[in-house]
Order: C-alpha cells, then structure tokens, then sequence
C-alpha cells in the first residue's frame, strides 16, 4: 500500500497532490497550445462504442460534435455528490459564456420528479465511477425520452460511459480516496473546455475570448502548484476549526458550488457541522446562526461579485462570526478581517472555482487526520454509491 501513496500518508493527500498533472490531462485532448484553441476529440456521437473511440476520424468526429452542438437549445446536467458541484460550476460556465440555458439537479431528484426534457436538449452526466446508480438511471430516463446524453466518467468503459451517446473523461487516473478531489478538479477544467467549445460553435465568442480563456486554463496546472506549495497555511487554519461548533460555507457565482464543495469536504472528513450556502442568501437565515462559536469560510477571490461578497462578509463578522477567507493574490482587506486568510493566485473567473478548492480540500483534510479519522475511508461512506 505504501508504494501506491508514494510516501503520502494517506491517498487522498496523494490525489490533492496529483491535480495539477490531473487537470493537464484532462484539457491536453481538447486545447490546441499553439493556437489557443478548443477542439474537443474522440467525443464520439456518431454511434461509436467506448472501445472504438480512439479509432475515430478526427476532424469528421469534431465536425459532428459541432453539430450536436448547434442544434441544442437546452443542458441539463446530472450528477451526485462532488460530481454534482462540479457540475453547478458547470452550469455557470455554459450558461455564460455559451448562452444556453442550463438545468443542474441532482440524479436522484432528476428521475422521480418527471422532468420535462425538450427535445433538443443536452444531458450530460457526471460521474467519476460511472457507476452511481442514480446518475445511471438518469441517463437512460433521458434517453429514453429523446435526448442527447454526453457523459463525463473518470472510469473509461463503466456503465454510464458504455451508456452515453458521448463521452468525455477526466483524465484523473485512478481515484482511492472516498471523498472525491482530482476528479472534481479535472471536471472543471473538463468542464471550461466544453462550454468554450459550445460557445465558439453556436458563434458567441470571440476568438480573442477563446484565446484568453485557453491561456488561462493551460496556466491553471502550474497555478495549482503554487496554492499547494502553501499547504502549511492551510495546515495551520486547520488546527484552530476544532473548536468550532459549526461551518458556514459560503460564496457566489462559481464560488457557491465551491462553498458546497468545502462544507461537504469537511462534514465527509471531519464529521463536523457544515453548511455551504449562496452569500447573497445569508440574511435569509444562516444569519441567524452566526455567534463567536461558528467559523464563516468565505470563498471570495477577486472576481465581479467580490464587493457583494465583502460586504455580506463584514456583516457575518458583525455578528461575531470568526472568519477564514478564500481571496486573490495578497488582498490587504481580506487579511485585516479574517483569523486565517488563504490566497489563491490572480485568474479568470472562469478558472478561480479550480483553484479555490484546493486550500478547502486542504483544511479537512489536516483536521480530520490530527482528529485521527480515517480520511481515505470516512464511516458510513462508499466510494461509489451504486445501488439507491
Ligand atoms: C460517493 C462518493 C463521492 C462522489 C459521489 C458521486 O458519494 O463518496 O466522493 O462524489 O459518490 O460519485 P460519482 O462516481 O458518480 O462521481
């Protein structure tokens, strides 16, 4: 076992470690480094099976996607668990940059409430193990009523992959660890690379805004390296959360699903107390919780909701929240407010959700170990939730 976690001490803090050179695969298929641009390759649409993808004629296969692409005037995206907040992430990016409009839910809330599927419509699905049985059964509901299914597996050949019309991958490589992280990180980035491709298809993006937001993607894996590089901070926040009696996660735009992301990273791991929640919704309740006793996690990098962030972050503080905040580069007002300020470095938008989780990941992972909990396996918990 040891030589597997390469002297990490468990698999997870091995796989955190291996999401720069996680996400790099997951893009290298699809971006061009010279020309800056997106083509995504071997989705397969025209019928192919999962072991025939490689064989695919590479411009005919792109010329199809292309069309799938065009004709499509919905997405909805499906998943469980982590999958299903990288797939709000996802939701973001498509519906933004590609103008289409976007549907995230839940798999086992998607198939038992009769959704209504237009014809016309895109269903991609994400699962790491391509096995989880209500993503699975979500698949061939969508199908079943004339949809266009694409899925996002780690796990080349798994049911849901055999199953979808389409197939991209995360590129991850095999994933231990119950709770998810390299596959989470590679969606996203997955993710970008699809909605760049939508948006460039259907004709509203600029090829300057694609070459901007390819740049920005192909510098997240080194960027990944520097957020990692300051574990010890992130170590140091940790050792100050057991004291707490509760989480409150919060964040808006791409950093809502990451706020998720962090609270379930730390009820998995830690056992403790979280709830990830939108910012903007914080007077609408979670407020009301706040004293010295719970710890606020702000997800705040320098984006264009980062004024409305701060200011729903003062008033937490004012409460009497401790605050440990999540910003861009060497942010002054962030560090004068917050116990622990944790930075991530200067990026687009569209990438800031990549970089975010990771000092999230981080923290519950130091403070479920020092607990002495077993991170690789939680209680109760399975890494691949295959029956209901
Ligand atoms: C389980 C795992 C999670 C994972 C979820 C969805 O709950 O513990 O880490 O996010 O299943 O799994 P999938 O394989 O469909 O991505």
């Amino acid at each position: 076992e040891m030589v597997e976690k390469q002297g990490y001490a468990h698999f997870m803090l091995k796989e955190i470690y291996e999401q720069p050179r996680a996400v790099a695969a997951a893009i290298e298929p699809h971006v061009n480094p010279e020309t800056f641009s997106v083509a995504l390759k071997n989705v397969g649409f025209g019928g192919q099976s999962v072991q025939k993808l490689e064989e695919l004629d590479a411009k005919a296969d792109w010329a199809k996607t292309q069309e799938v692409f065009k004709s499509i005037e919905r997405v909805f995206i499906i998943a469980c668990g982590t999958s299903n907040y990288a797939g709000n992430v996802g939701k973001y990016l498509i519906e933004q940059l590609a103008k289409v409009p976007v549907e995230c839910d839940i798999a086992s809330e998607f198939r038992y409430r009769n959704p209504v599927i237009p014809a016309k419509s895109l269903v991609i699905t994400i699962s790491q193990s391509g096995e989880t049985a209500d993503t699975l059964a979500a698949i061939r509901m969508a199908k079943e009523m004339g949809a266009t299914t694409l899925s996002i597996c780690n796990v080349k050949n798994s049911t849901i992959d055999r199953e979808a019309h389409g197939h991209l991958y995360m590129n991850s490589g095999p994933e231990i660890g119950v709770a998810s992280t390299k596959a989470f990180t590679s969606t996203m980035a997955v993710l970008n690379t699809l909605a760049i491709a939508i948006a460039r298809t259907r004709g509203v993006m600029s090829e300057a805004e694609e070459k901007e937001l390819v740049k920005s993607l192909l510098a997240v894996p080194s960027q990944m390296e520097g957020v990692l590089s300051y574990d010890k901070y992130f170590e140091e926040a940790a050792s100050s959360l057991k004291l707490f009696r509760g989480f409150l996660y919060m964040g808006r735009g791409t950093s809502f699903p990451i706020a998720m992301e962090g609270a379930l990273k730390l009820k998995e791991l830690a056992y403790m107390h979280a709830e990830g929640y939108a910012a903007g919704e914080m007077k609408h309740g979670p407020l009301a919780l706040i004293d010295e006793r719970m710890a606020i996690v702000m997800v705040a990098p320098t984006d264009h909701l980062y004024e409305k962030t701060i200011s729903n972050l003062e008033e937490a503080r004012a409460r009497g929240g401790k605050v440990i905040s999540i910003g861009t580069g060497d942010n002054e007002k962030l560090r004068e407010i917050s116990e622990h300020y944790l930075a991530i470095p200067k990026a687009h938008w569209t990438v800031n959700a990549i970089l975010a989780v990771i000092p999230l990941q981080l923290m519950s992972y130091h403070l479920a170990s020092n607990l002495g909990y077993d991170v690789d396996q939680p209680r109760n918990l399975a890494k691949s939730v295959t029956v209901e």
